[in-house]
């Protein structure tokens, strides 16, 4: 295993620095999971000095930890260094590089936490201004690009300075904990492999939902809106682990080989498609928890826009396993409830020994992955009520719950940061929880593929109210295969 000596983080200063990559870091540290001699150096436009940024760094722990441990922040805080660039002109690289040389053997990370329209930018800099060694990894950041083909020229400028081993693009949700879970569910249990297939699995559903709106992003959201945003990565990464082949062993390839197999099984939907197999949904005003909200089209006084904050779907994926069997998809902003689950719904049993009164309908089982807001697996079986019955026994669903946020209290009384895990990863060298090129690629020419359809159909984002689960076509999409949505 190797181990990196410098972290370089571009953007040191925004805002997923400062809410997430700096408090992850300073945990990692607290666990004692930080290499003993890696530096953290912070680099963006602005001219900071090493102590501004150690005090930047100090206010963004202090937001998110409880109490700053004051000896864990001594040993962190002399990892911080600063120093300013910018990306667009190789020379302001300079500082940094002269950092970074005063170690002769190193590992350098180069964390390009800026708007991804810079990311070429960022790799032709580096390139040129003679920092990068054999060694040198990169992790970026989703969006690559905004389709197929930007994604592609994207891909390519990063290849000419880092060979795919050492590339980690960044999806957070596989950082979640529930998410790794779902793969130990599936695959250190012998119980769900046999029934994880058509033959059991009557249909899927993904769902992302998010109370709060585009939060100041209303430039980004108006470019890219919900299916670039959020399913393009996201939600298509937790479809994978749902109907992955088990991969041979848990590493970067085998992982990934079964990820993009799924994706390039997806069944393509196009304008012909579009109407039936698809919602879009932009946000009207409404009440969100007791308070008023704005629509889209109120936000920072945007005006009216085509994009949309809601999408939902039906994805089919064809192949063996998944034939004829549905995963309903929605994912939107300023919906009713901040709810990420993913509900695996089994079939009928084939015949009812118990049929005979409406009490005994038999209820299949449903299995629910609930991600947000609490991370828990439940599983729905039926049971016999107590008590004495004269007409046979009585029957209801009951869940069998396994509360992960209650088993752990005790070992991990804070929930994590999903960078905690993947900044850990990148830097002992492990792919697995990163997405591949090809991956990339095959999520978007899937998602091209709708983007288009709805453009030659002519299909615009239905207004929803802030607050509800959608535009009603939501409900329609579900019940055009006779199914409905679990909650
Ligand atoms: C980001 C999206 O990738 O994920 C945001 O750009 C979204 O629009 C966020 O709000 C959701 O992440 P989480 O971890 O809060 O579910």
């Amino acid at each position: 295993m190797t181990i990196a000596a410098n972290l370089v983080i571009f953007g040191a200063t925004g805002d997923l620095s400062r809410r997430m990559l700096l408090p992850a870091l300073y945990f990692l540290d607290a666990d004692g999971q930080l290499p003993e001699h890696l530096r953290i150096i912070g680099a963006a436009r602005s001219g900071l000095s090493d102590d501004a940024f150690r005090q930047m760094a100090r206010e963004a722990v202090a937001a998110r930890a409880e109490t700053i441990d004051e000896t864990v922040w001594t040993r962190f805080c002399a990892r911080l260094a600063y120093r300013s660039a910018d990306l667009s002109d190789d020379k302001s690289l300079k500082p940094l590089c002269e950092l970074l040389s005063d170690q002769k053997a190193r590992e350098d990370i180069f964390y390009l936490s800026i708007s991804p329209s810079h990311y070429t930018d960022a790799c032709t800099a580096l390139k040129s201004a003679g920092v990068l060694n054999a060694q040198s990894r990169i992790v970026m950041e989703k969006p690559i690009g905004h389709d197929l083909a930007s994604s592609r020229a994207i891909n390519a400028c990063v290849a000419s300075a880092f060979p795919e081993r050492h590339i980690f693009r960044i999806d957070h949700y596989l950082g979640k904990e529930t998410v790794q879970n779902l793969l130990a569910m599936r695959f250190a249990n012998v119980l769900f492999e046999p029934l994880w297939n058509a033959n059991t699995i009557d249909h899927v559903q993904i769902t992302v939902g998010e109370t709060i709106g585009v939060e100041g992003r209303r430039d980004y959201y108006d470019r890219f809106g919900a299916l670039r945003d959020m399913v393009q990565n996201h939600v298509l990464q937790l479809l994978c682990l749902v109907a992955m082949e088990p991969p041979a062993k848990f590493d970067a390839d085998a992982v990934r080989d079964e990820k993009v197999k799924v994706l390039r099984s997806l069944k393509p939907i196009g304008a012909r498609d579009v109407r039936t197999k698809t919602v879009r949904g932009q946000y009207g005003e409404g009440v969100i928890g007791g308070q008023s909200v704005c629509s889209y089209a109120q936000e920072a006084g945007g005006g009216t826009s085509e994009a949309e904050t809601f999408v939902a779907l039906t994805a089919e994926i064809e192949n063996w396993r998944w034939a004829a069997v549905p995963f309903f998809i929605r994912t939107g902003k300023r919906l009713a409830d901040r709810r990420t689950e993913i509900v695996v719904q089994f079939r009928d049993v084939p015949h009812s020994m118990f049929a005979g009164s409406a009490e005994n309908d038999m209820i299949a089982n449903r299995l629910t992955i609930t991600l947000q807001p609490e991370e828990q697996i439940s599983l729905t079986l039926m049971h016999k009520t107590p008590g004495l019955s004269a007409s046979g026994p009585r029957l209801r669903p009951l869940p069998l719950n396994l509360s992960l946020t209650e088993a752990y209290k005790l070992h991990q009384p804070r929930r994590r940061i999903a960078y905690e895990q993947l900044l850990l990863d990148v830097l002992n060298d492990d792919a697995t929880l990163f997405v591949r090129q090809d991956e990339v690629e095959a999520a978007w020419t899937w998602v091209d593929g709708i983007a288009d359809g709805w453009s030659q159909a002519g299909t615009l984002p239905q207004t929803y109210p802030a607050g509800s689960w959608g535009p009603p076509g939501v409900f329609a999409l579900t019940e055009r295969l006779a199914r409905t949505w679990a909650a």
